[in-house]
């Protein structure tokens, strides 16, 4: 089968989002990690991209992703999980992508609590995506597909 060239679309998940579906539903849904990636592959699909995807329960897993992201992805979409709020190396890694970065949670960090409200990763990423639940992964890849269209 020929190789696709479509943009990449590298979507990165930190720690305990494995567990998706089976963790604090009430709070992230029910939907697994595996629904959610299966729904952005659908949607990626429709948009003209490809998606790559990995969960990560460490941030030197996702500072070595984003590192290979480089060269090769057109843009990063990420949920750090817990790591958003205080693993500044993400902050370091992401400063060196020049695509398109959309950070995403599924809960809304700021109505959580207070240790939850800082983001390390919101002033390197292109926007924020917070508390759309199981929208949360479409609608950063369409927010990609718009601002990539926008650099052509
Ligand atoms: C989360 C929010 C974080 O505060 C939390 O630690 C998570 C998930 C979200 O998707 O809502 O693990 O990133």
């Amino acid at each position: 089968m020929a190789k696709s060239t479509l943009p990449i679309v590298l979507i990165l998940n930190g720690p305990n989002l494995n567990l998706l579906g089976q963790r604090q539903p009430e709070i992230y849904g029910k939907a697994s990690l595996a629904d959610h990636m299966s729904r952005a592959k659908e949607t990626a699909a429709k948009l003209g991209l490809e998606v790559e995807s990995l969960v990560a329960q460490s941030a030197g897993e996702l500072v070595t992703a984003i590192h290979g992201a480089r060269s090769r992805c057109a843009a990063i979409i990420i949920n750090p999980g817990a790591l958003t709020h205080f693993a500044w190396s993400l902050n370091d890694a992401l400063a060196t992508f020049s695509g398109p970065i959309v950070e995403v949670h599924l809960s809304n960090p700021a109505t959580r609590e207070t240790w939850r409200h800082e983001s390390v990763v919101a002033s390197v990423a292109s926007g924020t995506i917070a508390g759309f639940g199981a929208n949360g992964y479409t609608f950063a890849l369409n927010a990609v597909s718009t601002l990539l269209a926008e650099k052509k």
